[in-house]
């Protein structure tokens, strides 16, 4: 007797050589590591994906990916599936005071102040917007404060998922909790129904953060070379391996300005790796002149 696939047995399980081939595009695209420990979470992640489709077998997902014509546009859910992308308001909040009291006064000291271009920060995996949408507000703190001084900021981030999160701007009322009141009233608008607990950054401000999706293993950026006065790349190089760090972080510092800053998250080091990088503190590099 011929014996009957269940649903239940095999359903949504990912063998070895599904594995396999997944994390060896994931790295290859993303530079994402995916040693064998992450099987379960990488399985568990993709199932929801699975059972949206109506599919029953990594197998025929896999194939959907690196098949079918449709696999382009799978790749999108795939990546914002595989992605960790938990952040905070003011995450490492040294970072932000180490900008506004001594980078950007020095800033403003250097050079003829007619002839000052804007400040540039590219917020470089900003996942759903809270750093760049820190950066906006003490950079138009700085502002308020400091006639003369503009500033621009790039947000991108490779998963879809959280840029349209970041885009609209919208979080629970706890997210904020942190945020100075005074700042909290200027910079946020509270949901009209109140029990959905929620804030949206306001117009002015999401305005001034310019989103788009970037992935970080491109050759190429949409910036010039050397144009940048600060790169924020935090808690995304530990999810690469150190080729990739390298690879990567060379690639950054190209687009830093002489003397611009690089600040990286809190466990994260360029110490190993020849770069034209200075050590401020432990996670902040001023790109040598
Ligand atoms: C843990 S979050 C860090 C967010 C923010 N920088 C912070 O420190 O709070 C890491 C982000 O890196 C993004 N990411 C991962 N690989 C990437 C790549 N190859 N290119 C661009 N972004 C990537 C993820 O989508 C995720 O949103």
């Amino acid at each position: 007797m011929t014996e009957r696939r269940t649903s239940v047995d095999t359903t949504h399980k990912m063998t070895g050589h599904d594995f396999e081939r997944l994390s060896r595009f994931i790295y290859g695209h993303c530079g994402i590591k995916m040693p064998l420990v992450k099987k379960i979470m990488l399985e568990s992640r993709l199932q929801k994906r699975l059972r949206m489709l109506g599919m029953t077998s990594f197998r025929d997902y896999c194939d959907l990916l690196f098949k079918s014509p449709e696999g382009g546009s799978e790749l999108v859910h795939m990546i914002d599936a595989v992605t960790t992308n938990k952040t905070d308001f003011f995450r490492e909040p040294v970072h932000f005071s180490f900008l506004t009291e001594t980078v950007l006064p020095e800033f403003m000291q250097e050079g003829d102040s007619h002839l000052r271009a804007p400040y540039t920060v590219w917020s470089s995996a900003c996942s759903s917007g809270e750093e760049p949408y820190t950066l906006a507000v003490v950079m138009s703190e700085f502002e308020r404060l400091n006639p003369g001084f503009k500033f621009t900021i790039m947000a991108t981030d490779i998963s879809t998922k959280v840029l349209d999160k970041a885009k609209a701007g919208i979080y629970d009322e706890k997210q904020i909790s942190m945020i100075p009141l005074s700042l909290k009233q200027k910079y946020f608008l509270r949901s009209k129904d109140r029990a959905k607990e929620q804030v949206r950054v306001t117009p002015g401000l999401r305005s001034l953060v310019a989103f788009q999706r970037l992935n970080l293993m491109d050759e190429r950026y949409p910036v010039r070379p050397a144009s940048l006065d600060a790169i924020f790349c935090r808690n995304v190089i530990i999810y690469f391996d150190r080729q990739t760090q390298y690879a990567l972080l060379d690639r950054l510092c190209r687009h830093i300005k002489p003397n611009g800053y690089l600040f990286l998250g809190h466990s994260e080091t360029v110490h190993g790796f020849d770069l034209p990088l200075v050590r401020t503190s432990s996670t902040i590099y001023r790109k040598a002149p």
